[in-house]
């Protein structure tokens, strides 16, 4: 197979102490074919970031083929090399979903985890294999069900709720389904405390001491096959330590449901590698934390005399985080003096709503000026929406700049249009591809008007429309 070769690229740049592109994306704040072109400015993928924002306009999000396809690589590699023959990297779509993603990750080879219809057709539509796609969720509504028992789509069991209805609709569509079963394993973590999942006050799957009865009223069903377990711990972890208990457990908890007559033979160990947004961030190599959940799973399975499942993970974050950024073009600059400078851009917590609700911290450059050349001073970047906490950088140093300048925002590949908004009726951006030199339309940019769509007028209202 062949694998994109990332060589030392020098980026002397002062938000990135760190000089040498590891060739774990997520180990960089930036995407592996940044550069600086020759009169100073950003360029990425070998397109001019001032060409694209002339011709797709601003704000817009770019994402860079060459590091979402290495990422991709990684996972693929290392899994290859610590567990071969017998495991499946999933990529966690609600980090991005769209239909070039779903594309993408079909042809390097990986599966794909939905949340809902809307990621389940995605998936499909952009020519996911089913059978390699598994659908979550701790509230599928009962279209969301029949749709994936219609389309033989893996369903994690995630509560009591979910398992009565598939029972019932997998007897009466007469299928046999083959489903997982999540739990939560009681592992904590250090991340924020919204995207901590594996505790056992967390909202997602079946507390350890009620799956007996889970294993044995699937057993009692004539149409659901359990042939796995599910377990996730949280999001953006730099820990190793909790990926290495979580497959103890997940093997302890195979053993068990064995005694009830199901075969387990596929341990789905969730996602949660960490990126680095931040110089100070330092998050394990994809090599690192796949050596670590496989050689725990080999490990496990001796001391418990259970035969190798198929290992399958659920990146998101480290798949796509850092392929992505975000342009805006600065507008209004208002100075409080003694205090600090605002800059206002054209997006914010619309596009980006990480900072205002997990106080989540970027790194960013000016476009013309990446290096912080000329005379940099320390500004507060405000997003353009009725909101004082709409804010996406408190202190960062840029060089001189004024209105009308680019800024460039890192590592929002994941979690950015996926959690995107209209909030204040903004139109969402586009998003572009770039590869060697080309950008391509992967999303259309919204418009006003698109915001319309969805609003009824009741006819007894007059329409009093005064737009010219
Ligand atoms: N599998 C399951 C079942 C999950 O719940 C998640 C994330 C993943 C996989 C992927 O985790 P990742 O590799 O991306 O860490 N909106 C938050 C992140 C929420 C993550 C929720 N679950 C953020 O912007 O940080």
């Amino acid at each position: 197979m062949l694998y994109i070769k990332i060589g030392k690229m020098e980026v002397n740049s002062s938000f990135l102490k760190n000089k040498i592109f590891f060739d774990s994306p997520n180990k960089n704040i930036v995407p592996i074919s940044t550069s600086i072109d020759k009169n100073g400015n950003l360029s990425i993928a070998n397109c001019s970031i001032n060409n694209l924002v002339e011709r797709y306009g601003s704000p817009i999000y770019l994402l860079d083929e060459m590091t979402l396809r290495s990422s991709c690589r990684a996972y693929k590699r290392a899994l290859e090399k610590y567990y071969p023959g017998k495991s499946l990297p999933i990529y966690a779509s609600k980090a991005n979903s769209s239909l070039f993603m779903s594309n993408l990750i079909h042809s390097e080879g990986l599966g794909l985890d939905a949340v809902s219809e809307g990621e389940l057709i995605t998936a499909l539509n952009g020519g996911v294999d089913n059978k390699k796609i598994v659908f979550h969720g701790n509230n599928k509504s009962d279209r969301e069900i029949e749709f994936a028992i219609r389309n033989k789509i893996k369903i994690v069991v995630d509560n009591s709720f979910d398992l009565e209805r598939l029972i019932t609709f997998s007897e009466s569509l007469n299928t046999t389904q083959e489903v997982m079963v999540r739990f939560t394993p009681g592992i904590e973590c250090h991340t924020h405390e919204y995207i901590k999942t594996g505790s056992v006050d967390s909202k997602f799957g079946f507390g350890i001491e009620n799956l007996e009865v889970v294993f044995s009223k699937i057993k009692k069903s004539k149409n659901v096959k359990l042939v796995g377990l599910h377990a996730h711990i949280g999001s953006q972890i730099f820990e190793l330590d909790p990926h290495n208990d979580l497959a103890e457990i997940m093997v302890k908890v195979a053993l068990e449901a064995q005694k009830f007559g199901h075969i387990i033979t596929e341990l789905n160990l969730g996602g949660g590698l960490g990126v680095k947004y931040i110089p100070n961030d330092d998050p394990p190599t994809i090599d690192e934390w796949v050596e670590t959940i496989s050689k725990a799973l080999i490990k496990a399975c001796e001391k418990n005399k259970f035969k190798l499942p198929t290992l399958m993970c659920e990146p998101g974050r480290s798949i796509v985080a850092t392929s992505g950024v975000t342009i805006y073009k600065l507008g209004a600059f208002k100075e409080i003096p003694g205090l600090k400078t605002y800059i206002s851009v054209d997006g914010g917590m619309s596009d980006n709503p990480r900072p205002i609700t997990y106080q989540s911290n970027y790194s960013a450059c000016l476009v013309s000026d990446p290096l912080n050349l000329n005379s940099p001073k320390h500004f507060t970047i405000a997003g353009k929406h009725c909101e004082s906490g709409d804010v996406l950088f408190k202190n960062i140093l840029l060089g001189n700049c004024k209105t009308g300048d680019l800024l460039c925002v890192f590592g929002t590949g994941a979690y950015n249009l996926s959690m995107s908004s209209n909030y204040n009726r903004i139109p969402r951006p586009a998003s572009i591809l770039l590869n060697d030199g080309n950008s391509e339309l992967i999303q259309k940019r919204e418009t006003p008007e698109d915001l319309l769509r969805f609003d009824v007028l009741p006819d007894r209202f007059i329409s009093h429309s005064s737009v010219s």
